[in-house]
């Protein structure tokens, strides 16, 4: 099979797994981190086509939609087999998805320029107003509250009152969403991520501002 053939078929197989999903891997985030993916991989050099489909493919295995992680890995590795994409390209592809999605980030980083991509693209997701938004999304689904300025410093909380989601969305962003710029692999991805940083910055100084009634 041609590769526009794969990337046209890895387009529907992700979007009919993740249509229905609530949780922030929504089909349309595969949708904007392919996109990123090809921008970032053209203004870097990395090889399209793994960057692609990569992207494609990044949240088939999450935990969430499968048993394990093992077994959402071996659902990516079937279907790269059941369309013969080459020996390297796939083994390729599951070292970076594998990679991703070991909730790394601390860890090892990205052996690959075309990992580092796509961990770029999956990232910049993650900030400025789209993160915004799938913030809060996700906390809705979690049933978390959108801030709590009487909440204790996560420092202060036992393991059990952290694990049972007294975070809220506005701690998300602290927590995680502000410490992405500097996280970033690629030239490109960290000049895209200083403009969303600044968004999430000024989003935050309003909220803060509207919460006591001062804006
Ligand atoms: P991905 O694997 O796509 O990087 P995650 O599974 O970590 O993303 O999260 C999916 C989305 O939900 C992201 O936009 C992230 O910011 C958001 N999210 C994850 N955990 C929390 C949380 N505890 N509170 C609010 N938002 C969260
Ligand atoms: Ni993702």
């Amino acid at each position: 099979m041609d590769k526009e053939s794969i990337l046209a078929q890895a387009t529907a197989f992700a979007r009919d797994v993740l249509e229905q999903d609530s949780s922030g891997h929504d089909w349309w985030h595969i949708h904007r981190v392919t996109q990123l993916a090809r921008t970032i991989a053209h203004e870097e050099g990395a090889d399209p086509f793994v960057c692609e489909l990569a992207a494609l493919l990044h949240d088939i295995a999450d935990e969430k939609l499968n048993e394990s992680e093992a077994a959402g890995l071996e659902k990516v590795r079937a279907w790269l087999r059941e369309h013969e994409v080459e020996t390297d390209e796939s083994a390729h592809v599951m070292e970076i998805i594998s990679t991703m999605s070991f909730k790394g980030g601390n860890g090892a980083g990205m052996r690959t320029l075309e990992g580092r991509v796509v961990q770029d693209a999956d990232r910049l997701d993650a900030i400025g107003a789209v993160g915004i938004a799938r913030c809060f999304a996700y906390s809705g689904w979690k049933g978390q509250l959108i801030h709590d300025p009487e909440q204790k410093p996560r420092e202060e909380m036992t393991a059990q009152e952290y694990r049972h989601g007294k975070s809220t969305a506005v701690n998300h962003f602290y927590e995680k969403l502000l410490l992405l710029k500097d996280r970033m692999n690629t030239e490109f991805a960290k000049k895209l991520a200083a403009e969303r940083h600044r968004v999430m910055e000024e989003f935050l100084s309003r909220l803060h501002g509207e919460w006591d009634g001062k804006m």
